[in-house]
This record gives C-alpha cells, structure tokens and sequence, in this order.
C-alpha cells in the first residue's frame, strides 16, 4: 500500500510517498524558516501563504521521485490536526482536492501520531506496546502506545512545550529562532553545573511536566546581570538550562517507565535531536535495561514521511475521512477523526 501524505501544519511544507507503513520511496521537505527568523518566530499569515504557493511542486516532486503517477498511489494521506488552522487548511484542502480528483481515500492523520511513527520508518521491527516521549514546539506528552492507534496519554506539559522553553530561552540569550537547536550546539561548550536552576515538578502529578518557572528563571537571570552590568557566559547558561529541561523530561519518563514496567522509550517530536535527551536516554536504558528507539534527525523535525507511516496504520484501522474534513487547532492525540 502507498500512500501519498501531506504536512503543513507549521512552517514546513512537506509531501512523501510512503509504503506500507515504513518504506519512505520519497520525502520532500520545504522550508520557511529562514523567512520566519527575520520576525522572531512563526508568523501564521505567513506559514499560509508559503504553504499555499510551495504545496504543489512539493507534491509533484514527491510523486517524481517516487516514479509515481497520482493514480497509482492508494490513498492521499494529510496532518489534520493539530496546528496553526490556516496553515493546517491548506494541506487539508489541497488533500481533499486530490481525493476527490484521483478517487483515493482519504486519510486523516493526527501530528502528534506521525512524529511517532516516525520511528516505524527508522526501526522497522518496533512494534506496540511502548512508552514514549513526544517532544515538540507544541507539546510534551508521555504516551502509552498501546497500538497503532490505541494511545493513551499519562503526563503533559501544564504551560510551555519542551521545545517552546528552548526556543523561548534561546532569545533571551540573543539566539536566532528556531534557537532550541543552536541552544543545543552552543550548550555542548559550556558548562552545565554553571548556573543552579529550578527542575520543576507538578504536585500530585509525577508525569507532568511545567516548563515556564525554569524559563523565567533564566530570563530573571540574565536581566539581574545587565542591570548590574555583569557579563554570563552564554555557553555555561545554555549548558545548564538543557541540563534542567533534559532533567525534568528523563526524570517523569523514567518514573513512568518504572511505573509501566515498559520495556521499550520511544523519543518523537522535534525536540528528540536534542544532543543531552538523546545521550541521557541512551546512558538511563543501558543502565536499566531497556530498549531504546529515537529517529534519525532528519526524521525528528516535521516531514510528510511520518504522516504516511502513521497513514498506514489508519488506514488499516479503517480511519478515512469525507469531503467535510476540516482542520483543527487542537486535537487530544488519543481522539481519533
Ligand atoms: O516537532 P517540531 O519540528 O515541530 C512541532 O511540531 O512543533 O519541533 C520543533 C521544535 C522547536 O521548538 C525547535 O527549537 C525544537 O523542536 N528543536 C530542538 C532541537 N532541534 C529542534 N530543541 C532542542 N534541541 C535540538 N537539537
Ligand atoms: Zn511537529
């Protein structure tokens, strides 16, 4: 089964052909980044435009690639959910489109759900059940996956996302945006032990996660040092703000490990290529001997390749969508369409 998908949820406008849940025959990604950084972050009006104009030659290179025509994919696959609406609506529009069009079914696909199956691709023998850690701009969840499509969620971020108290902290500390990742790189030459910051945690909830008192830790920081004209060193204040978002995310996942008796962490969602996440998850699951699945980079960050892996799965599920799908700005990953 091949299915075309799409994703437009954010600031990527991506389309790939994906075989039966794993195999990527293409993947093709476009990027707005660059022109997002000129104001700091993702501006929507923007996101929409881009994507309106980027979606087709984006669709017709991942079907070239492929060496595919249109009416020889299987079903049309698109993130539905959840996302900035406008962009969100421009993959679900064009999506419908092309259904209608080809008479494919169509399939609707939840964000949080790719970034997962994203790792179908990157290890084809991983299979439910597991636990898994998604991290993104958007959201922090731990997640039981009990199947493809039977998910469950224990913990979440009761303010910020992981990658939001990155990218948040990262300006403060003069970084361009997206910064969680130059935050990342710059970290690795600092000092994590510098600066002694809060690792929050949520009474009476060990696996959720409150991101935006460290936050504000940081940005009180570096105010009191230039009001008293004290210079920080931007290595060691990175270092040791990943340290304590690294130590709050390993520290509710490992309880919830504990408490599961999961044998298998899974790592999703942009946040996943985080250099500390990934060595502090490798060190914590030799130790305790669990098996550990995280993706590629290049399948961290979005890309269409995860949407039709998780299409896939849908599908088989018997999760089709009609000409009245519509985009949502906020989903419950454990809801189906
Ligand atoms: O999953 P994603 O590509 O988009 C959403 O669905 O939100 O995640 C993007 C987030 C951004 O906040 C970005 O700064 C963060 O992932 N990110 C990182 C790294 N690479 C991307 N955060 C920390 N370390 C990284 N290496
Ligand atoms: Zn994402």
């Amino acid at each position: 089964m091949r299915i075309l998908a799409l994703e437009s949820s954010c600031d990527e406008t991506a389309a790939a052909v994906v075989e039966d849940g794993r195999r990527v025959l293409s993947s093709v990604v476009a990027s707005q980044v660059a022109e997002h950084r000129l104001y700091g972050g993702v501006v929507p009006e923007i996101a929409s435009r881009r994507h309106c104009e980027a979606v087709v030659p984006v669709t017709e290179q991942a079907l070239q690639e492929a060496g595919l025509a249109l009416g020889e994919v299987d079903g049309i696959a698109v993130t539905a959910a959840p996302g900035l609406v406008g962009a969100l609506l421009v993959g679900v529009n064009f999506a419908k489109g092309l259904a209608l069009a080809a008479r494919k079914p169509l399939i609707p696909v939840h964000h949080l759900r790719a970034h997962i199956a994203a790792n179908y691709i990157a290890s084809p023998g991983l299979e439910p059940p597991f636990l898994c850690l998604v991290v993104s701009g958007g959201h922090s969840h731990i997640i039981r996956v009990d199947g493809y499509t039977r998910i469950h969620v224990l913990g979440r971020t009761r303010d910020d996302a992981a990658g939001e108290a990155f990218d948040k902290a990262a300006r403060a500390m003069g970084m361009p945006y997206p910064g969680g990742i130059e935050l990342d790189r710059v970290a690795e030459g600092g000092d994590p032990g510098a600066f002694r910051l809060p690792k929050p945690t949520v009474d009476g909830s060990p696996y959720d996660f409150s991101f935006s008192g460290l936050k504000t830790a940081v940005i009180n920081l570096l105010h009191n040092a230039a009001q008293k004209g004290v210079q920080v060193s931007i290595p060691d204040l990175a270092a040791s703000y990943r340290q304590a978002v690294v130590d709050c995310l390993t520290r509710n996942f490992v309880h919830a490990a504990e408490a599961t008796g999961a044998r298998k962490l899974v790592l999703a969602g942009g946040v996943s290529a985080n250099t500390l996440l990934r060595r502090r998850m490798q060190e914590l699951c030799r130790q305790n001997g669990w098996q550990l699945f995280m993706p590629q980079l290049s399948l961290c960050g979005d890309n269409a390749a995860m949407v039709g892996a998780q299409a896939y799965f849908e599908q088989q599920a018997g999760h089709f969508a009609g000409m009245a799908l519509n985009a949502r700005p906020t989903m419950s990953i454990e809801a189906g369409f």
